[in-house]
């Protein structure tokens, strides 16, 4: 028995020793990361949004896989589309000493504080597909992801192209993103400001579906009900234009042709509608970000600098582009 308890005490001295040690290490490192452990393996702890699409599956996916491809620990969170979820997740990942913290944030708006946080522990963070508007961009390393108010404009386009003869009113509807998302606040932004270009296009009515299919096909039926005459309507993403296709067919209506569809995203439920001919012009947002992160976490966690802002290279797909692309489409 006193053996016993000698090397249990032992063991607990050596275990402190180690803690001590490791917490030092943590503290007097020069490579800009938390550091739970000093093992030369890095820990990401990872906030997303939710599942609320399509394009969230396949970025989840990306991101899992390419941690593993890395030799990435990930702690991966789901906050169910609450930015408190993942205020919460992000304060637990800065209790864990994680090397490195990433997040998509739900909302652009309230992060100051959070940031700060990791900022004072000595993490660094990296915002991915979604920014932040706070001013003080020394709060995180870098932000990787798309050009939405580029996706927005090139939706706007489009259209403006295809009703360039157009000589009376195009009554346009607008399903938006979740509400202060910065997808939503930058796709509007966008495409609003290439459809001043013709006076003749007119949002008549914008409101937001939350990117999932359920909202687009409730507040598409709302729209149906409250406008006589609606001729295109602009999905901030596919999944709300899925949605929005029951709501026009239940309608009486044919959606692709009575009402021209403009969506974002392209993913393969997307892209098989337009090449369907149920939908008419896909702006592209690539969710596969994933190998891109985990490089850019092993950078920072290295002290390396990197570009303040990374944007994804996208492209735009009409009916015929999405037949030859579908095939090969990834996600
Ligand atoms: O932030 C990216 C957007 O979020 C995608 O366009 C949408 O589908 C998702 O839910």
């Amino acid at each position: 028995m006193r053996t016993q308890s000698v090397r249990w005490r032992a063991a607990a001295v050596l275990a402190s020793v180690l803690l001590v040690g490791g917490v030092a290490a943590c503290g007097n490192s020069d490579t800009g990361g938390g550091g739970s452990k000093d093992d030369g393996k890095i820990t990401m702890g990872f906030s997303q949004v939710g599942a609320e699409s399509g394009w969230r599956t396949a970025n989840t996916t990306s991101i899992k896989e390419s941690a593993t491809a890395a030799g990435i620990e990930l702690k991966f969170d789901d906050a169910q589309q609450k930015q408190e979820n993942q205020i919460k997740a992000i304060r637990n990942y800065i209790q864990q000493k994680v090397d490195v913290i990433a997040f998509s944030p739900v909302v652009e708006s309230g992060w100051d504080t959070v940031l700060k946080e990791a900022k004072d522990a000595g993490i660094p963070v990296i915002l991915t597909d979604r920014s932040v508007d706070s001013a003080d961009k020394s709060l995180y390393k870098t932000f990787l992801g798309s050009d939405f108010v580029k996706e927005g404009r090139l939706a706007g386009e489009w259209l403006v192209e295809q009703k360039k003869t157009a000589s009376g009113p195009v009554n346009i509807v607008e399903l938006q993103g979740n509400t202060g998302a910065a997808p939503a606040n930058d796709r509007k932004k966008g495409f609003g400001e290439a459809i001043a270009a013709n006076p003749n296009l007119k949002i008549i009515a914008s409101q937001p579906g939350d990117f999932t299919r359920a909202g687009g096909k409730q507040v598409m039926e709302q729209f149906l009900k409250a406008n006589k005459q609606i001729d295109v309507l602009f999905a901030h993403n596919d999944d709300m234009g899925l949605g929005a296709l029951e709501a026009i067919t239940a309608a009486g209506k044919v959606p692709g042709k009575d009402i021209t569809i403009i969506t974002v995203d392209a993913v393969k439920d997307g892209m098989q509608a337009l090449a369907d001919g149920k939908f008419n012009f896909i702006a592209e947002c690539s969710p596969l970000l994933g190998p891109q992160l985990m490089d850019l976490a092993k950078k920072v966690h290295a002290g390396e600098e990197v570009p303040a802002r990374i944007e994804t290279e996208e492209t735009t797909f009409t009916t015929e582009q999405a037949k030859e692309a579908l095939p090969n489409r990834k996600y």
